[in-house]
């Protein structure tokens, strides 16, 4: 019998058990639980058998619930979520001490969103405490963003996913941090920079591969299909290395005609890179699928959540 169903009552119910459940947002899938249930928590990482050095971002229902959870609020902070929320930015803030310390992988700072999703927005208002909810894959793979993609990783591990059709955004939330109270971008996501720094002036990228001390999770090789990938700005010259192998192509606007390809998905024809977040994880999944020997995406125009998109890219390539 399939886990998938859109009864949110019965979502409140296995919340309530301390039970996971998968929950629909804009960007992708969350694998859902308890912040105060140990229990939960502790279930959320073996699920996904994520390290435990990497903490959870904590779902909340309201703009006012952030005084509960968090010891300070810069002003700058203030000012992104009155602009973005509900929506898909992250605000790292000094916690309180209510926050258990698994959440935050012994930080002193936790990771905190409004998702803007109607069906999780009342979801959380029907709900006593904050959801925990990292992205619902095994640890590495690639995100899910249909409650189906979240079905085939884990209808063996839990009892439930709350069916809120396809993620709009496609993309995880864009991460912001604060140092002497100015943001600091520490994951590339579905807002873009631009729109951040029309709120709040310039702002500073620290999301170097490995070398990232402020969110453990952005691991050089991330978000990753199984079969071998590689991002180029020339497709067709990338094609001639692979003589005789089963390539699949991720191509952004265009169709690229060659006869040696065995798989191939556009991802705007439009050439929005917009629509191109929302479609990238599905086309990842289907391409994992087709028993390729290779993967060849193409690099999108840097600019808006394109630069996302080549992030993520970049770390599916390791
Ligand atoms: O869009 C999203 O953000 C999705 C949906 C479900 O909300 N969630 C998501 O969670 O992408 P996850 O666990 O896959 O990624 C959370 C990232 C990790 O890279 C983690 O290291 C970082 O957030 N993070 C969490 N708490 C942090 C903290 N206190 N300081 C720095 N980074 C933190
Ligand atoms: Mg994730």
């Amino acid at each position: 019998m399939s886990i998938i169903s859109k009864d949110i009552s019965k979502a409140v119910a296995l919340l309530n058990q301390e039970k996971l459940v998968a929950i629909p947002t804009e960007t992708v899938y969350g694998l859902a639980g308890n912040i105060f249930s140990e229990k939960a928590i502790d279930s959320i990482f073996k699920t996904k058998q994520r390290p435990l050095f990497n903490p959870l971002i904590v779902h909340i229902p309201s703009i006012d619930y952030l005084e509960t959870i968090v010891a300070r609020i810069p002003e700058k902070a203030k000012l992104l979520a009155e602009a973005f929320w509900p929506g898909p930015i992250t605000l790292v803030l000094k916690k309180k001490e209510v926050i258990p310390d698994v959440i935050t992988a012994g930080k002193d700072t936790v990771a905190v969103r409004i998702p803007n999703h109607p069906t999780t927005l009342e979801l959380l208002k029907q709900l006593d405490f904050p959801l925990a909810a990292p992205s619902a894959n095994p640890f590495n793979r690639i995100s899910p963003t249909s409650a189906e993609h979240v079905e085939s990783y884990f209808k063996n591990d839990i009892k439930m996913v709350l069916d809120g059709g396809t993620c709009t955004s496609g993309i995880e939330s864009t991460i912001i941090g604060f140092e002497n109270d100015e943001p600091i971008i520490y994951r590339l996501g579905s807002t873009s920079i631009e729109d951040i720094e029309n709120i709040v002036g310039s702002v500073e990228i620290k999301n170097k591969k490995n070398s990232v001390p402020n969110a453990p999770g952005m691991l050089a090789r991330h978000y990753a299909p199984n079969t071998k990938t590689i991002l180029v700005t020339d497709i067709s010259d990338a094609i001639k290395q692979f003589q005789g192998k089963n390539i699949g192509i991720l191509a952004f606007e265009n169709e690229i005609k060659n006869k040696a390809i065995k798989f191939q998905i556009v991802l705007s024809k439009t050439g929005n890179v917009s629509e191109a977040a929302t479609n990238l994880y599905s086309a990842l999944h289907q391409l994992d699928e087709q028993d390729l020997d290779i993967i060849i995406a193409e690099r999108l125009p840097n600019h808006d959540i394109g630069k996302s998109i080549n992030d993520r890219l970049q770390r599916a390539t390791k």
